[in-house]
């Protein structure tokens, strides 16, 4: 390997896969969304991720820059012409301390091979479907609640999401609210379909109308009897799980207790888990 390669490479890299950002939204100071260019040969299933991230920083033994990066749900529908991401800013983050600084027009890396376990292939058809977040694992579901599948499905579809604070749930309750006032959307799903979904947004940490970890909200019942559900068996719920390590361990274990089993791309069964990205 020579040094003048490189070189080159730093002065103007050439981005591998690149993609181009088309919108960036601030949401909070730790987290953002952003929208970029699809690749014409990328097919996915809503709830699916792909790696995407920038080029590194170059070695300063060898000068070579490699690429750095994070496997990000796309939150965008299969469907739609652009790609869409949801992050957390990281101010020590080897990625997003400098993803969250793109704008318009600039390049990022996308390698166009998505992979997943929140695909409805995972699960055995059922009446009720539960997606689970906590903060940034709102992403996959963004995805799937704007495909038409999830509610031609299923009977009720109910969106839970725990933030910290009332302005961490702000980009879930825009997605939400798009499916009452896009119509687009509207006429995509079917009014009657969308008649199906209830949204169940609680905080931890500021006051808000709906307090507590959704974990101990399910634990208790209170979670059930606020979404007028009796029971949640095998027979009828299928539920998929996106959050922190913590969430996922907890939430397994609750599911687990009313009779659910895990399933797979492979073994399709009640309920699927995937980590949100943390870093
Ligand atoms: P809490 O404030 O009680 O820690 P974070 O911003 O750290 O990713 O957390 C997002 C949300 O997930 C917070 O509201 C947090 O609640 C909640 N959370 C963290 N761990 C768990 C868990 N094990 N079960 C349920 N919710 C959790």
């Amino acid at each position: 390997q020579t040094a003048a390669a490189p070189v080159n490479a730093t002065a103007s890299p050439v981005l591998p896969d690149a993609q181009t950002v088309t919108s960036v939204t601030h949401w909070t100071d730790r987290l953002f969304s952003f929208r970029v260019t699809r690749p014409a040969s990328l097919r996915f299933r809503s709830g699916e991720f792909v790696m995407i991230g920038l080029m590194g920083d170059p070695d300063p033994k060898t000068g070579k820059v490699k690429p750095l990066l994070r496997a990000y749900s796309i939150a965008s529908p299969s469907w739609d012409e652009e790609l869409e991401f949801y992050s957390i800013k990281v101010q020590d983050g080897p990625l997003t301390s400098r993803l969250q600084h793109i704008k318009p027009g600039d390049q990022i890396i996308l390698r166009p091979k998505p992979v997943g376990t929140l695909v409805h292939d995972a699960l055995l058809p059922g009446k009720r479907l539960w997606f689970f977040a906590t903060g940034t694992g709102f992403a996959p579901f963004a995805s799937l609640l704007r495909d038409p599948q999830t509610f031609e499905d299923y009977d009720e579809i109910i969106m839970t999401h725990t933030c910290r604070d009332v302005a961490e749930l702000a980009y879930g309750r825009q997605v939400i609210d798009s499916l009452r006032t896009d119509e687009l959307l509207v006429e995509l799903l079917g009014e009657e379909n969308l008649s199906k979904l209830k949204y169940y947004p609680t905080t931890t940490r500021e006051t808000s109308p709906k307090m507590g970890r959704i974990t101990d909200l399910l634990r208790s019942g209170e979670a059930q009897r606020d979404l007028g559900v009796e029971a949640i068996s095998p027979e009828t719920d299928r539920a998929m799980v996106c959050g922190s390590m913590g969430l996922n361990t907890d939430l397994k274990e609750i599911l687990e207790g009313f009779g659910l089993e895990e399933g797979a791309n492979s073994d399709p069964k009640h309920y699927v888990v995937e980590k949100a990205f943390v870093g």
